[in-house]
């Protein structure tokens, strides 16, 4: 894996930007997995800027999120729908109807979370996928315990999440309990994957998906297995690796 250390937010955004312009460059249909939360709103700033100033092309661009709370509609402001349309869509010119985001209102969770890896599989899988890591080492709403073989599903929230979410509402218990997410086995099927972490909250979870064992006590280090993984790194998140992979 490699791990780029960075000295900003900035560079942050600028560095991941670089990685998914060049293949959106390369490939037309470009087929994106995305991530929602602080993390990636530097990189989302880096394609808008990509797009007003270097005519960056999003219109044959797919894209699929990681995940979706459960029971919150895509019009409320902490849907992931609305922060996507928010953080990056509405501000490119990405065809709406190429945006996929799971339901969290399906009525059919179980089918609807089939139909959403099928629709991965029809356009060919994904070239990139862009994560963000919890405190706890998950990736998309895959918590510790998850399967590395795991597909989309329903899944419950862990306490560490729904605490470290709560800052988005107004009370913890407004926090949604339960999500869609993609599985640890369809992140691992993307051609490409960047990690983003930043600050000293990110730094035991991101040693241990770079240095300790593969496991599902820190769902992070299935990335361990991935053949073409770019960790882009504030110095804070990478504070507690060896010196091998810091420069
Ligand atoms: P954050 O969330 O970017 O808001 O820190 C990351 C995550 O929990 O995966």
């Amino acid at each position: 894996m490699r791990v780029v250390v960075v000295k900003s937010l900035e560079d942050m955004g600028k560095e991941a930007g670089a990685i998914v312009a060049e293949g959106m460059r390369a490939k037309p249909h470009y087929v994106v997995g995305l991530a929602t939360g602080d993390t990636p709103k530097p990189l989302y700033r880096e394609l808008i800027r990509l797009h007003k100033e270097e005519d960056m092309d999003f219109s044959t661009t797919v894209t699929f999120n990681l995940d979706e709370y459960l029971n919150l509609p895509a019009t409320h402001d902490q849907s992931y729908r609305y922060f996507m349309d928010h953080e990056l869509f509405n501000h490119v010119n990405i065809v709406k109807a190429n945006t996929h985001v799971p339901d969290g209102m399906s009525d059919d969770v179980e089918t609807h979370c089939m139909v959403y890896e099928a629709m991965i599989e029809d356009v060919g899988g994904m070239d990139c996928q862009v994560l963000g890591i919890g405190r706890n080492g998950h990736i998309g709403f895959n918590e510790p315990g998850s399967s590395l073989a795991s597909r989309t599903r329903a899944v419950d929230l862990t306490d560490d999440t729904i605490e470290a979410n709560s800052r988005m509402f107004a009370n913890i218990e407004d926090v949604p309990k339960r999500a869609i997410t993609m599985g640890i086995g369809t992140i691992l099927e993307s051609e490409k994957i960047i990690m983003l972490a930043t600050g000293p909250g990110k730094a035991a979870a991101v040693a241990a998906a770079l240095e300790g064992p593969v496991s599902v006590k820190c769902p992070a280090s299935a990335l361990q297995l991935h053949p073409d993984v770019t960790f882009v790194i504030t110095e804070d998140a990478g504070s507690r690796l060896t010196l091998k992979f810091r420069r």
